[in-house]
């Protein structure tokens, strides 16, 4: 039998062992996946029990994305580029680390707004953190022509787009007015809309009609920011399909099958937000 998991510190609040545990009992797998709880100093302990092939693989989630980046054995070049790993393979003995994190932002939007990219010129990433790493990489994968990162504290955006390669420009969160008239995609990276928070001032109603409004924090499902982008007849798509697309490509390594993100399966996790 087959055994995937996924770690972090907590890892209580993971929804990915409901995901994976569908789509074993759908698809009629005999494999397992569970939770572990791992510290961030027993890390490396943990990487040399996978190497002995207890496990096929397995998520990694918040906080150790980043740290385990140089405990992998081998790491994909987009990895490395983002700077974190969510996703580990284990294949004799050796750990292969991905970030399937950008496929799931981009599967997500091709899943929901078909043809999003076709004729988009620029978008705005709110925010430069970690979570802004994957969705700029995305972007700029994607071919999106001009990608304008706005940040709280600037240098860091600053920073950010010096660092990544591909087409980023870097400001401040007011330069929001100035720059909203020709985007055709806002996404939040931020943790703002968690708990009910919002952004004081985006003028979100300088869009172009028809601009889509996306963000990765998914509880609540409905963040003030989508909620003020719905009422002006804006496209909005929640973050919800970005967690369960980003766990698409691990099973398929792990358990063999591709499996779907299907109404039902969102409809399982929406009920534990
Ligand atoms: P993550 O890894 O989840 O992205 P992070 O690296 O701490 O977390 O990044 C959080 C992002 O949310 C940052 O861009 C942060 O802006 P700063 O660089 O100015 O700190 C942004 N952020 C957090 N709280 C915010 C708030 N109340 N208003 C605006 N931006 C906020």
């Amino acid at each position: 039998m087959k055994r995937a998991f996924v770690i972090g510190h907590p890892i209580g609040h993971s929804r990915s062992p409901l995901i994976h545990r569908s789509w074993l009992a759908d698809l009629g797998i005999a494999g397992s996946y569970d939770a572990i709880d791992v510290e961030e100093a027993a890390l490396p302990a943990f990487f040399d029990r996978l190497r002995t092939g207890e496990f096929a693989g397995g998520n990694v989630t918040i906080p150790h994305k980043q740290a385990v980046v140089t405990l992998c054995d081998v790491v994909e070049p987009l990895a490395t580029r983002i700077g974190a790993v969510n996703t580990l393979v284990v294949d004799n003995g050796k750990v292969t680390g991905s970030n399937t994190d950008y496929l799931g932002f981009l599967g997500n939007l091709d899943q929901r707004a078909p043809g999003w990219d076709r004729g988009l010129t620029d978008a705005i990433v709110l925010g430069a953190g970690g979570a802004a790493r994957a969705v700029l990489v995305a972007l700029a994968e994607r071919g999106v022509p001009a990608i304008q990162i706005l940040n709280r504290t600037a240098a860091t955006a600053n920073a950010l787009a010096a660092e990544l390669p591909g087409p980023f420009t870097a400001h401040s969160l007011d330069a929001f007015a100035s720059l909203a008239p020709r985007a055709g995609l806002v996404v939040n990276t931020t943790s703002v809309g968690m708990h009910g928070s919002s952004f004081p001032d985006l003028p979100l109603n300088l869009l172009p009609p028809g601009a889509i409004v996306t963000d990765i924090v998914y509880v609540p499902l409905r963040t003030p920011l989508l909620l003020a982008a719905e009422a002006l007849g804006l496209t909005t798509i929640d973050g919800l399909g970005m967690l369960l697309h980003q766990a698409v490509p691990g099973f398929t390594a792990w358990f063999g099958v591709q499996p779907n993100v299907t109404p039902a399966l969102r409809t399982l996790i929406e009920a534990t937000l």
